[in-house]
């Protein structure tokens, strides 16, 4: 029997960084974002619809993309900006006027390609923001998706609810992990 290597083949070749990197998004590379979420989000009525929509809550100071050997297949759309306080068809939860004087961070979308689900690069993505000078993150979630338990279980909590979407909120603390961000 043939002794199981000590050394994986891509660590040999020293190609190891380039499995897996999360990088700054570049304008350019809206349009292979988009296809992406949308074939992930089809026919789930999300932002990813209208790219224009997805683009204007896209900061690409913040936002990063997930590269596997010089590909993108992922991302996490980020962008500055205050909670939807007087959102309308959205009953709240909880009083949230004393974020009014707080700086938020939007999570527009989170995406990871399917075939590279369950390898702990979503979690990096997600763990993204945690680094960033914000009070608090929030976001959107679809019903139609069943996962707010992950992100409940992550550290978000449900502030507001319409018929089809959850808004989650998670207060950030002082920057706690290193920037993941290779470039
Ligand atoms: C969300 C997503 C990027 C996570 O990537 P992943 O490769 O499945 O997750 P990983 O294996 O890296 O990490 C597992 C963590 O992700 C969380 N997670 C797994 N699937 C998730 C999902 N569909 N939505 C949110 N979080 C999810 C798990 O709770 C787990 O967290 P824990 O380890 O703290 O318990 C990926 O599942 C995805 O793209 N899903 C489809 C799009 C989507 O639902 N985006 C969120 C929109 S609100």
């Amino acid at each position: 029997m043939r002794p199981k290597p000590k050394t994986k083949l891509c660590e040999l070749l020293n190609i190891k960084s380039c499995q897996f990197q999360i990088k700054q998004l570049q304008t350019e590379d809206m349009p292979k974002v988009i296809e992406i979420c949308q074939k992930i989000f089809l026919g789930m009525g999300s932002i990813v619809d209208d790219p224009w929509q997805t683009e204007f809550f896209t900061d690409f100071q913040y936002s990063v993309k997930a590269v596997s050997f010089g590909r993108i297949i992922g991302c996490y759309l980020l962008c500055p900006s205050s909670l939807d306080f007087d959102k309308e068809d959205y009953t709240f939860y909880e009083n949230t006027e004393n974020y009014k004087s707080k700086k938020g961070l939007f999570g527009n979308v989170l995406a990871l390609k399917p075939k590279y689900h369950g390898r702990g690069f979503g979690k990096q993505l997600r763990n993204v923001p945690l680094a960033y000078p914000f009070d608090y993150i929030w976001g959107y979630h679809l019903k139609s998706l069943n996962n707010l338990d992950h992100w409940t279980r992550f550290g978000r909590r449900v502030i507001a609810e319409s018929n089809n979407c959850y808004m989650t909120l998670m207060d950030l603390g002082q920057p706690n992990i290193l920037d993941p961000r290779t470039e």
